[in-house]
């Protein structure tokens, strides 16, 4: 009963929400809860019992939630036309097309570059991975025409100088992508450089946020999934790509837009998060690995004002990282890890996954499958499943073996 007046205090709460007041509690006001939080239960303590009132009133709970507390609005959904920019339909020796086709949002200089390749002479659609990548376009193939990124990149990124991208850095982000492997196993791969988005700095402005209002309250990883979901328009109208068989992916800070983009886009079929760690897959109340205070402090511009409120104690959040697997349901996530990057919380990212299951089976299908991490190497690849091999913090071929198997088990292939 310690927490008795708090349905009480929501019901306030949202009487004021439909007259434009604050809809929800300050974080302050908010009950301390250590446990990761049941996904069935909404914000008022009551039960879903339905899978209607799953999806009419807790989704849409849990997503209003994320955006007021902790990853700000996702921008509006925008029209764009497309350009194509250049057209190799001989790239990978000939096994491959690979276009790079430029959303014009009409704001002035500014064009979201996408480069798209897709394996040649398929009969039937093919499925297609898509994912922000942190270096640029011309990193990740060796193709002389692909463009360098105009807008603002890191200094530490291979080539770069006065923070624009250079030559120098062509193809060298190949073995991060390892495009040849997933066009042999019949996917296509849709990427843009995340800045063409936003800039990822707390104190630069690039990419699209100078042309949404003022007054928004939105945050770099929100910006990246809606530029996710800004090319999934393209993809679920573009021939040769198969609508239904579109897999969000992303490493680290890009694995936290994936889940997110995921979420709040029932178009995407499968979530492949990498590493995504703290703000992402691991447990905002975990106690290994990065902590909310430690990501709030060294990258504010990721999550909202609100989220900074939490950095003292977390376990305020009226909800967890598995509440943002649970809004994925019924779709496959993959959660996939390196063994020595322990500051994106492996162990703790299977507890999310173990907290995400309930509403799986809710839905009445398949969740995690498993009480305990499989072997290292091995893919667990029920719907939620989960990945960790040797190694360090990156994206490599081996990563993508495992993202391929499973998205060949969930689509059928
Ligand atoms: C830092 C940060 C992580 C993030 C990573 C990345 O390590 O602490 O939260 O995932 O950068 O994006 O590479």
């Amino acid at each position: 009963m310690k927490h008795a007046w708090f349905p009480l205090m929501l019901s306030l709460f949202s009487l004021f929400a439909g007259r434009g007041g604050a809809a929800y509690p300050e974080a302050k006001d908010l009950p301390s809860k250590p446990g990761l939080p049941d996904p069935l239960v909404m914000l008022d303590g009551s039960k879903v019992s339905t899978k209607e009132q799953w999806a009419e009133k807790r989704r849409p709970e849990l997503k209003a939630l994320f955006q007021h507390y902790m990853y700000g609005t996702l921008p509006p959904v925008m029209k764009f036309q497309v350009k194509s920019l250049h057209k190799d339909e001989k790239a990978f020796g000939g096994k491959a097309t690979l276009e790079e086709v430029g959303l014009d949002f009409g704001f002035p200089d500014h064009l979201l570059r996408v480069l798209i390749v897709s394996p040649n002479g398929r009969k039937e659609p093919v499925g297609c991975f898509v994912g922000p990548n942190f270096c640029g376009n011309h990193a990740i193939v060796d193709d002389p025409k692909v463009a360098v990124p105009t807008s603002w990149i890191y200094p530490n990124y291979p080539g770069v100088k006065n923070n624009k991208a250079t030559e120098e850095g062509r193809g060298k982000q190949a073995d991060v992508w390892n495009l040849e492997q997933t066009i042999d196993r019949g996917y296509a791969v849709a990427t843009f450089y995340a800045g063409d988005i936003d800039p990822d700095r707390a104190d630069a402005r690039g990419g699209i946020r100078p042309h949404l209002p003022k007054d928004l309250d939105t945050t770099s990883i929100a910006c990246w999934a809606w530029g996710v979901h800004r090319i999934v328009d393209h993809l679920v109208a573009r021939p040769g790509i198969d609508p239904k068989k579109i897999v969000c992916v992303g490493h680290s800070r890009m694995g936290k837009t994936a889940l997110l983009a995921t979420a709040f886009d029932d178009r995407i079929a499968i979530g492949i998060p990498h590493q995504a760690g703290c703000g992402g897959t691991a447990p905002s109340r975990g106690t290994v690995g990065e902590s909310v205070k430690q990501i709030n402090d060294r990258f504010p511009h990721w999550f909202n004002a609100e989220f900074k409120k939490f950095s003292a104690d977390p376990t305020r959040l009226p909800f967890d990282q598995n509440d943002l697997v649970a809004i994925c349901a019924p779709r496959p996530v993959l959660f996939s890890n390196a063994q020595e990057d322990t500051w994106a919380n492996p162990n703790g990212q299977f507890e999310v996954l173990k907290a995400a299951d309930s509403v799986y089976r809710f839905l009445g299908v398949e969740g995690l499958g498993a009480s305990e991490p499989p072997p290292i190497s091995k893919l667990l690849s029920s719907r939620l499943g989960y990945f960790v091999r040797p190694g360090k913090h990156s994206m490599n071929k081996e990563d993508w073996g495992a993202f391929l198997d499973f998205a060949d088990k969930h689509l059928g292939k």
